[in-house]
């Protein structure tokens, strides 16, 4: 019987001392070989782990012969003994987890050969990130990438526990639907049955979700793949995957309540990390002010503080301008910073130039007053008001900016974020959620003045009046809420519409006609015709939470076959030509010139 056939007894990562004596059968691939004192010793790896394997002359003349044909990546198939390294004169491996023992081959299988890879597969491999990806099945081989899907898998596998124990339902909604409005472009998929229509592929499940909670499941979750054509970034792929999520009777409370049990139980699970529930609440308006951004990172402090009242009657006119022509002026305090140089200091301001600031004002706080930059502008009582603003000491170094709102907070966002990485105060391992609520329903289209919907059109305004609402739209804050981790938005929910009235009077505000809401929704305003429960939930994005879990980079590092930032696989090279047989099935031309 082939050793293949009598089956492997253990993983490559499984032995230990307590298995010394024992007869084992391993397979798995040649990670590396060395010759040594007549031996041949080979790593062996799986996705257990890696054990070494001793092929000697002395032994059989004919295994070492074929041992010594080995390459990279052969996979094989090995019998033989556990031994103590050490009673062998060797020493511990302390880097392997089966590092105390060996196994002294006595049968040899080569199941396949293979070619030199393109790359090493090792986890310090410095390959072209193109190659790795047009290599994604060595790239996977790749011990650090294993231990990142492991992860996932640990992840989902937990999130299922949980979701079954609160009584959620695991149900699949169809992804050849209609446009799901989350903000981005849909991917679409012709019809070869109905010429010249399309479906898309959903946004996310949100309508399924909840005609799940009209059509009475009360409770569902699903751990759902998403398709956006959208501009990609680290943490943007154009599919992703939700844990998604719905309730019947739901309160704001009980759904952040669902979700903070669901993050305590996976984190303890995955990662052995206690969570502490539950998990702070910051307004929507409360985070832009004392971070600059509505997903704000508590690891550290370094907040934002508006100086506005405390600069308007000084005479650096470029806060006093900014502030006359309605702009704003926000500052925030590098502990020990007083100690960069000028032109360190001054090299800062290319953090905050890609956001649009125009400059970045400095001073350094000493025992007697400001120094430098801005300082002579701000002496006496002025500057003192403003360190104390700032919770400025000496050896400090305060940094402002002066501009429109929304300038102003997403460069010192920037700088926040950037400086505290910079002082390592960003542990990955560190893992303070919060929550922000209370978004505003609505936020301006900067380009056409049109109103849009902050998260979408179906979240509950706080305002129960239909009419009201219409009359006031700007402004009013809405019943929605993101899951927030680290500067990263790792979830958004809300309460939802379940009145008729109040859905169609949210589409007039958007500019939806009576004619295209009935186009485009008339299934959910007929649905809400018949007993719709309160009903509310969330969704969360699986692959930044597991990217943060497993201290990752980008998401791509905990996605098995990702896109790069141009939508391509460029394993599978897609997207690719289709042939003019299939054009003309689908009732599709070329329009683009080649
Ligand atoms: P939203 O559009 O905010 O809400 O998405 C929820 C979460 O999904 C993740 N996410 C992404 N992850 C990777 N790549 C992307 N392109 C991407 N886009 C979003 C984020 C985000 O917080 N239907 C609503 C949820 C609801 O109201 O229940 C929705 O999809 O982590
Ligand atoms: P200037 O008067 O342009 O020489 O600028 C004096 C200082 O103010 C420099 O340190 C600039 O970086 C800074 N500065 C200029 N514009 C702004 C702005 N909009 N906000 C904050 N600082 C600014």
């Amino acid at each position: 019987m082939s050793l293949l056939e009598v089956g492997r007894t253990h993983d490559c990562g499984a032995l230990r001392l307590e298995q010394a004596g024992e007869e084992v059968i391993l397979m798995g691939w040649v990670d590396a070989w060395r010759d040594l004192g007549g031996r041949r010793f080979i790593d062996l790896r799986d996705r257990g782990g890696v054990t070494q394997v001793v092929f000697g002359q002395e032994l059989d003349a004919a295994l070492d012969a074929q041992a010594r044909r080995l390459r990279h990546e052969w996979v094989i198939a090995v019998r033989g003994r556990v031994d103590d390294r050490v009673a062998n004169g060797g020493t511990v491996n302390a880097q392997l987890e089966t590092g105390a023992i060996e196994v002294r081959a006595t049968e040899l299988e080569i199941l396949t050969e293979s070619e030199t890879p393109p790359f090493e597969i090792r986890d310090d491999v410095n390959a072209a990130e193109e190659l790795r990806l047009k290599y994604r099945y060595l790239d996977l081989r790749r011990p650090s990438m294993q231990d990142n899907l492991v992860q996932r898998h640990r992840f989902n596998q937990a999130v299922r526990e949980y979701m079954d124990t609160e009584g959620f339902l695991e149900l699949e909604t169809p992804f050849l639907i209609r446009s799901t409005p989350e903000g981005a472009r849909d991917y679409v998929v012709p019809s070869r049955v109905h010429p010249n229509t399309f479906y898309a592929l959903p946004q996310s499940p949100q309508l399924f979700k909840q005609l799940f909670m009209v059509a009475g499941y009360d409770r569902y979750f699903q751990i759902a793949r998403c398709f956006r054509d959208e501009d990609l970034r680290a943490d943007r792929q154009p599919e992703f995957t939700q844990i998604d999520m719905e309730m019947s009777f739901a309160t704001v409370d009980s759904v952040l309540g669902v979700i903070e049990g669901l993050m305590a139980h996976t984190f303890k699970k995955v990662l052995d990390v206690t969570v502490a529930t539950p998990f702070p609440r910051i307004e929507y308006a409360e985070a832009m002010e004392r971070f600059g951004s509505d997903a704000p990172d508590l690891r550290f402090g370094m907040e934002l503080k508006r100086v506005d009242d405390l600069v308007e009657s000084s005479e650096f006119a470029v806060f006093t301008g900014t502030l006359e022509a309605g702009g704003a002026v926000k500052g925030l305090c590098l502990t020990g910073g007083a100690e960069r140089s000028r032109k360190q200091i001054e090299a800062l301001i290319e953090i905050v130039k890609p956001y649009g600031a125009k400059g970045l004002a400095w001073t350094k706080v000493t025992e007697n007053g400001f120094q430098g930059g801005i300082a002579r502008f701000f002496q006496g009582d002025a500057g003192v008001a403003l360190q104390a603003r700032l919770e400025g000491q000496p050896g400090d170094l305060l940094l402002f900016v002066a501009d429109k709102e929304k300038v102003v907070n997403a460069s010192l966002n920037a700088l926040r974020k950037q400086l505290a990485a910079q002082l390592g105060f960003t542990d990955p391992k560190s893992f303070p959620f919060c929550w922000v609520t209370r978004f505003p329903l609505f936020e301006r289209d900067e380009e056409t003045g049109a109103l849009l919907s902050s998260h979408h059109p179906f979240t509950a305004p706080e305002e129960t009046d239909p009419a009201a609402l219409e009359a006031d739209p700007v402004g009013r804050p809405s019943q929605a809420y993101d899951l927030v981790l680290n500067g990263y938005e790792l979830g958004s929910g809300s309460i939802r519409i379940h009145n008729r009235e109040m859905q169609e009077a949210i589409f007039r505000i958007l500019g939806l006609s009576a004619e295209e809401q009935d186009e485009k929704f008339g299934f959910l305003l007929d649905a809400f015709r018949y007993g719709p429960p309160p009903h509310g939930g969330i969704a969360l994005g699986v692959d930044r939470l597991v990217m943060l879990m497993v201290g990752a980079q980008s998401i791509p590092e905990v996605i098995a076959f990702p896109k790069t930032l141009r939508a391509q696989d460029l394993m599978l090279q897609a997207p690719g030509r289709i042939d003019g047989g299939q054009l003309d099935e689908l009732h599709l031309a070329f329009k683009a010139e080649e």
